[in-house]
């Protein structure tokens, strides 16, 4: 599985590819609000200038499909790397897939985000042009915040994926590092991860027997504000 940075902090994403581990990015429009970004265009033009030649989402960001449709031109613009994220509905619900059949007819490269079925998966699927590329993000951390399992809906997408050709399954909403070994297991091509998860990639391979030992030391460290007499 392909590991992609999440987020819109434009030093954490510099840090990322500089790394060697990050293959791409993902950004979206709470991570770019969160990050302080005022003026869209331009942040995504610094973003391509300074992490170049990796491929990279930005998303639409408005509600009705014909101006999704314009903004989506632009934005693809851009940069050859660049993939336009899409909601798989709008706000009312209502499916973008004519949309994204249309933009991929155009030969836009899209992510399609916001998905949680395997319904969507198929629909997303069949309206791709052959030959396109494009990703499929769905929100496998979000799921399991509802309680469930999102393991089982990720295998069935990744077949599906694999047997039409045209999309990348994207594990979204990534919350821990064990999620990347779980995309893994279930035949994601993509996890995209905060900068607070990959912070923590030093931590794979620790064996638990030091992992305890570092927390009684973490704790053991903070104690000592804590004037207990
Ligand atoms: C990525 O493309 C998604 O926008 C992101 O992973 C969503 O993460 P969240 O569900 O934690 O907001």
């Amino acid at each position: 599985v392909q590991i992609y940075a999440d987020g819109a902090v434009i030093s954490d994403m510099v840090k990322a590819k500089e790394s060697g581990v990050v293959k791409g990015f993902t950004t979206n429009p709470s991570l770019m609000k969160k990050a302080g970004v005022t003026d869209y265009l331009s942040f995504a033009k610094e973003v391509l200038a300074k992490v170049t030649g990796l491929p990279i989402s930005f998303e639409v960001f408005s509600d009705d499909f014909d101006t999704m449709a314009k903004e989506a031109r632009k934005i693809s613009a851009l940069g050859e790397n660049v993939f336009v994220k899409i909601p798989i509905t709008n706000t009312k619900g209502e499916s973008s897939v004519p949309l994204i059949k249309k933009l991929s007819a155009e030969g836009i490269k899209l992510n399609v985000t916001a998905m949680f079925t395997l319904e969507q998966t198929k629909d997303v699927l069949a309206a791709l042009k052959p030959g396109s590329q494009n990703i499929l993000s769905i929100f496998a951390g979000r799921l399991a915040d509802t309680g469930i399992d999102p393991m089982p809906l990720m295998k069935e997408a990744a077949k599906l994926c694999h047997e039409n050709g045209n999309g990348w399954l994207l594990w979204a909403s990534c919350r821990e590092v064990f999620n990347i070994f779980q995309a893994e297991e279930c035949g994601c091509d993509i996890i995209t991860c905060t900068a607070p998860v990959i912070a923590k990639f030093p931590l794979i391979g620790t064996s638990p027997k030091e992992r305890s030992l570092q927390t009684v030391q973490d704790f053991n460290k903070d104690v000592k504000a804590l004037g207990f007499s």
